[in-house]
């Protein structure tokens, strides 16, 4: 990747700002030892963004994020906007991006750490080693499905959504799973209710279809979503990468992250559609909030932020080797026992989120 890469930083609200500054202390060390230079631009979302436009996202900032390589967001939200319209509310920027940007393949990653594996609720044996993506369809499905709302039929009330996919949703989605693959374990698990919903049948068969298409050499499964979640909790080595839509994928996420037993450790990726020339939008956060019960006090872990800002590496610029670089010194300041206090345990050495940012340094120095 040639130089000039387009970054928007948009660290948020809370603790977002203490732990991008970990991911600048990243991007400096890049630029100081790789020559890998970013053009970094920075603005604000959610609340920080109301306190100074009365939106949570302005339409100057949108232009940015539109027009950028990729869009890193720390967390949005806290207490002090609990009482802002809906509409200007902090995850009302986040939304927004995720919707302009037609950010419709959310990826979770579940990466369990050795050296954390008792985080985990779960057996070590279990665990270990456990390396699991999920792509969750993220801007269709019931959440948007229309006709939506209640209703009183015969003197009944009712309240109800709609499950529907459009093929080309499904598609580009399942696509999406299978490229991911292809560069990890080679093998596909699609997730939905085909035994009792026919949008779960047609899921399955536009996935199918896009399998015998293009992806032959992929191996592919499908499974039930409630036998999914069975699986995750019983033996989650067997899987993958695993497809599903937006519901199924809101809670299966949740369930395999949970499997790593570590908020602060969780990266995310959301994708949009690639043009002619294999460009996508893109956006990169860690999965936790904005943690107003820590900001401000140099707590927060910053490894979530950090291993976000390495999967931005790996699919938005693919610079494969500097991810796996800054993954290998994330499982080494791990190892040499440091924690932050979220993911402290006996025998560890306690950290500040600086402190963690600094030895993330160190083990870089030490591997470049
Ligand atoms: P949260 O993820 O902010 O915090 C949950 C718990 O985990 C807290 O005890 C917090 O201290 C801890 N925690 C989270 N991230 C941590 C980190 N990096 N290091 C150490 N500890 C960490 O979720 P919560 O408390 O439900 O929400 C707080 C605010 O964040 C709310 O305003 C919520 O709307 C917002 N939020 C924003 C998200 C986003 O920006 N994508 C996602 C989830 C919540
Ligand atoms: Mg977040």
């Amino acid at each position: 990747m040639s130089a000039n890469m387009k970054l928007l930083m948009l660290a948020g609200d809370g603790i977002g700002p203490e732990v991008m500054g970990e991911v600048k202390r990243v991007i400096s060390w890049m630029d100081k030892r790789r020559h890998v230079a970013f053009d970094l631009d920075e603005d604000l979302v959610g609340g920080a963004c109301y306190d100074a436009h009365g939106v949570a996202v302005t339409d100057a900032t949108m232009d940015k994020a539109m027009s950028v390589d990729a869009v890193l967001l720390g967390a949005v939200g806290g207490p002090k906007w609990d009482d802002v319209a809906r509409a200007h509310r902090p995850e009302a920027g986040l939304l927004r991006l995720r919707k302009d940007m037609d950010l419709f393949a959310n990826l979770r990653p579940a990466v369990v750490f050795d050296a954390l594996i008792d985080a985990s609720t779960l057996k070590p044996e279990v665990v270990r080693g456990l390396d699991i993506m999920i792509v969750r369809e993220l801007t269709a499905g019931v959440y948007f499905g229309q006709p939506r709302g209640t209703d009183v039929r015969d003197g009944v009330r009712y309240g109800f959504d709609t499950q529907i996919y459009s093929e080309p949703e499904i598609d580009r989605v399942a696509r999406v799973a299978f490229d991911l693959a292809k560069k990890r374990g080679n093998k596909v698990t699609s997730v939905e209710k085909a035994n009792v919903m026919e949008s779960g049948v047609f899921w399955r068969e536009v996935v199918s279809n896009v399998h015998r298409e293009a992806y032959g050499d992929v191996a592919l499964n499908h499974m039930y979503a409630d036998n999914c979640a069975m699986q995750l909790v019983r033996w989650p080595g067997q899987f993958d990468v695993i497809v599903t839509d937006n519901l199924f994928g809101d809670i299966l996420s949740d369930c395999a992250a949970m499997l790593t037993g570590s908020l602060g450790m969780l990266p995310s990726a959301s994708l949009g559609e690639a043009d002619a020339s294999g460009f996508r939008r893109a956006m990169y956060e860690p999965v936790h909030g904005s943690a107003p019960d820590i900001a401000g006090q140099n707590k927060a872990n910053p490894l979530a932020t950090v291993l976000s800002f390495s999967m931005m590496l790996r699919y938005s610029f693919d610079m494969g080797a500097d991810a796996d670089l800054i993954d290998a010194a994330v499982k080494n300041v791990l190892a040499a026992g440091l924690r932050t206090a979220d993911i402290m345990s006996d025998g560890a050495t306690l950290v500040s989120t600086e402190g963690m940012g600094r030895a993330l340094i160190g083990e870089l120095d030490k591997m470049a």
